[in-house]
């Protein structure tokens, strides 16, 4: 059990540096090269634990991958049905994302598997992509009501459909869309709210015709993919917990270059903005089809907000650093329309909870939110990540301005999105010492 240990730093945080390949587009990225025909050379690819486990399970279903494990490496595709039928049962750690996407590649195969994971992932619902596969035809059977892993996915032809989610979920669409490749006909997913839409963009940049209207998104089954080149931007699920550090240590300034600054992940800088953060975005561009830049915060003074409805998708992994910087904000900050989060890593409004009132922050849990009263002086803790990554930096960045020595338990599940974090935020001059 790796451990954490943080202090205030004397000075405020200064310098620009990156952060590894974004974890949504990395997974989407392996995934496709490997359905595809022809090589994908994929640069600034995630190195974390979770892409490593779902590529891992794709070069056991017969994908050669070089470099892996490097952020650039060389996917040597195997075609729509080229997957092999893998010897053993399919590791997939911590990876919900990497377990739902194969689960709609699954279903397409001609052979059955099953996938399992840690802890952490053993309770997490796959009901949420079992219910539409089987109005596909396709058969999924877990553990209890909802479906948890190990789960066994029983590959055939899967019928084209129209599904509307009852949840704003990138990976229950991504899920469907996969498994809408190998069915004859048109798949749509129609969603309640705009969850990310890495999937689409990348899938018709393989060269499969996909059209999104609005919340609908469809695709023509049986396309013919082609590899690609795919150029991973940073991860800005990572790059938040170093600009909320940037922004709430005193006398910051901190840069991180190559941000994806995709509509549909990049909420939590608006939100910082309206809350009266110094946000600055420079370069913006578009590379390989998603949107970049380099965003220079400011350590600032910071407002109370509201956030629910569309926004909560648009940031939905940064609602535990968001509400960090809530705990520092003057007035009352409301999030509410998260109950998502209840069925992440950990249940992250529960988690979320405990480990910023442990600092002394006054944060109250609702149902489907969080209310936090701002701006309180935190103080020290010890603190448990509940095997949670985006809890461990929560609470590393929290002991940044807490006074005392912070000890966050349990820190390995870092290394399933942001290997490097201790390094980059020593390397901004905070005081990060793992044991
Ligand atoms: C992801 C989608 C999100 C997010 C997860 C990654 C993805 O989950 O929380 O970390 O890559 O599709 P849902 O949109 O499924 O809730």
């Amino acid at each position: 059990m790796r451990i954490l240990r943080v202090r205030a730093p004397a000075a405020g945080l200064q310098g620009e540096l990156t952060v590894p390949g974004d974890k949504s587009i990395s997974h989407r990225a392996v995934i496709l090269g490997a359905l595809a025909e022809g090589e994908t050379r994929i640069t600034g690819c995630s190195t974390g634990r979770d892409f490593l486990h779902t590529a891992q399970a794709l070069v056991a279903m017969g994908v050669r991958i070089d470099n892996l494990g490097e952020p650039d490496l060389l996917v040597h595709g195997v075609g729509l049905n080229g997957l092999t039928d893998p010897a053993e049962v399919l590791d997939l750690g911590n990876s919900g994302t990497g377990m739902r996407l194969l689960l709609g590649v699954l279903a397409g195969q001609g052979f059955a598997a099953t996938l399992d994971g840690d802890e952490s992932l053993r309770q997490r619902p796959m009901d949420r992509v079992a219910a539409p596969l089987a109005e596909m035809g396709i058969r999924v059977t877990g553990q209890g009501e909802r479906c948890t892993p190990p789960v066994t996915v029983e590959g055939a032809k899967p019928q084209a459909i129209t599904y509307h989610t009852p949840m704003a979920s990138a990976q229950v669409k991504s899920a469907i869309l996969l498994a809408g490749l190998y069915a004859q006909g048109t798949t749509v997913v129609v969603e309640p709210g705009p969850s990310r839409d890495h999937t689409e963009r990348m899938l018709a940049a393989f060269g499969a015709e996909v059209n999104v209207d609005g919340l609908q998104v469809s695709l023509a089954g049986l396309p013919r993919l082609c590899g690609q080149e795919v150029a991973v931007p940073g991860d800005i699920s990572a790059a938040a917990f170093l600009l909320v550090a940037g922004l709430l240590v005193p006398e910051s300034r901190v840069t991180v270059c190559e941000v994806l600054l995709n509509p549909t992940r990049a909420a939590l800088l608006d939100i910082l903005e309206r809350m009266g953060a110094d946000i600055a975005v420079w370069n913006r561009r578009i590379v390989g089809g998603e949107e970049r830049g380099d965003v220079t915060v400011r350590a600032s003074e910071l407002m109370a907000t509201e956030v629910g409805g569309d926004e909560i998708p648009k940031m939905l992994d940064e609602v535990p650093i968001l509400a960090l910087a809530a705990t520092q904000a003057e007035g009352r900050t409301v999030i509410r329309d998260a109950a998502e989060l209840r069925v992440k890593e950990s249940d992250r409004l529960a988690t979320t909870t405990e480990m910023l009132r442990a600092f002394g922050a006054q944060v109250e849990e609702q149902p489907d939110g969080l209310i936090i009263e701002g701006p309180a002086r935190l103080v020290a803790a010890t603190v448990d990540s509940h095997h949670d990554h985006r809890i461990a930096m929560t609470a590393a960045v929290a002991g940044l301005i807490a006074t005392g020595e912070t000890v966050v338990e349990d820190t390995t599940c870092i290394h399933t999105s942001f290997p490097g974090f201790a390094d980059s935020l020593g390397s901004l001059g905070a005081q990060v010492g793992t044991t």
